[in-house]
């Protein structure tokens, strides 16, 4: 099969330091002694010629090459992504202790480190809730348990990282804003000790199976528009992982108006959005990047998956660039940071401040 890159290349600029990799950690569990992560990581010229994991502390592990026909069939924009699948196995006494650990993916050509991924994860017990597949499609397209939690430990991390880069090492009170059945709430926990920590989503089912299965967190219903049941200056973190990129420009302006009003002073919110780079690297909707690339926004498309879940089309697939983004939201809150591709390795990810 032919693979082409996107015609339009949209994604104006890497992030800062080493480029964000496009890729997905797609398993991260023990196997005997060892911690078995899987996945693939791939950047705009396609997959590395080697693949380097290097934990925080301790010795660097190569990782090995697998062959992903599937890759290559769903990413047809990006060069021989059937060849962007790893594997690699870490001692598990580099990850004991029940706590986090961060491990970078370095993808390197030439002998050079071209592209990386940050991943974090931990060992789960055997009876760790996973959601039922109905509620596992509708927030990651997936039924499969391990896929659910190593994106979940994964994005937990990611959030970690920016709130302890912008001054939040430790808050008191979290909001996780859109939860769905907490695949990422249900780790921030562990990340967070000793927060108080809340989830909330316009879909109550997923709201109350996550009720039922994590008893250290508050879960509260919540409505397609503002505002929340919630006081205001109550929180002073909020994180919306893939909220924002299914909201029309006015319901974005009336979220961010809300969690503005959630947040305390000096609080800061860690919300992701579709950008240029996602559409460089993944989608081979051509009308829509089209349209981005004109207008900078993108809320035409209408997505399916809450459908007699949210109102009639309210949910949409929503695309923005970072310019566009930055123009607008500035107008709400204070802009601190934006991580091209730093949320998932695919979409981007703001740090937002009252
Ligand atoms: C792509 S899913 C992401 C779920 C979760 N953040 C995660 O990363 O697994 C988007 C979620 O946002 C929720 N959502 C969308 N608009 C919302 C709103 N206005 N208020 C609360 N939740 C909302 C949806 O119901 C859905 O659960």
């Amino acid at each position: 099969m032919t693979n082409t890159a996107h015609p339009l290349n949209l994604a104006k600029q890497g992030p800062q330091g080493t480029q964000n990799a496009h890729g997905t950690l797609e398993y991260a569990r023990p196997h005997g002694s060892n911690l078995v992560l899987r996945g693939w990581m791939v950047d705009a010229e396609g997959p590395f010629e080697s693949i380097v994991v290097q934990p925080t502390l301790g010795p660097a592990y190569n990782a090995v090459r697998i062959e992903r026909p599937d890759l290559g069939q769903a990413i047809t924009t990006l060069p021989l992504c059937e060849y962007a699948g790893f594997h690699v196995d870490v001692p598990l006494e580099q990850v004991a202790g029940g706590a986090f650990v961060e491990l970078v993916l370095q993808g390197l050509r030439g002998g050079e480190v071209r592209a990386q991924m940050r991943v974090g994860c931990r060992l789960l017990p055997d009876d760790f809730p996973t959601p039922p597949a109905h509620l596992s499609m509708r927030v990651s397209h997936t039924e499969l348990d391990y896929l659910l939690q190593a994106g979940g430990m994964k994005t937990a991390c990611d959030f970690q990282r920016a709130a302890a880069r912008h001054g939040m090492p430790a808050p008191k009170r979290i909001l996780d804003w859109g939860c769905g059945p907490a695949r990422v709430t249900s780790h921030l926990q562990a990340l967070f000790p000793g927060a108080e920590i809340v989830g909330t989503d316009l879909d109550h089912e997923t709201v109350g199976w996550a009720a039922m299965n994590y008893p250290g967190i508050e879960f509260v219903g919540g409505n397609p528009e503002p505002p929340l049941p919630f006081d205001s200056s109550s929180f002073d973190l909020i994180t919306g992982g893939s909220v924002f990129t299914h909201l029309t420009a006015e319901m974005q302006e009336a979220w961010l108006g809300e969690l503005r009003r959630l947040l305390v002073p000096g609080g800061r919110a860690l919300v992701s959005t579709l950008g240029s780079f996602a559409a460089d690297m993944r989608s081979t909707d051509v009308s829509m990047c089209e349209r981005l690339a004109a207008a900078g926004f993108d809320d035409q498309m209408h997505d399916a998956t809450l459908d007699g879940v949210a109102p009639e089309g309210y949910y949409r697939g929503t695309w923005q660039t970072i310019d566009w983004t930055r123009g607008k939201w500035s107008e709400s809150m204070t802009v601190l940071e934006v991580e091209e591709a730093g949320y998932e390795n695919y979409q981007d990810l703001w740090v937002l401040g009252r």
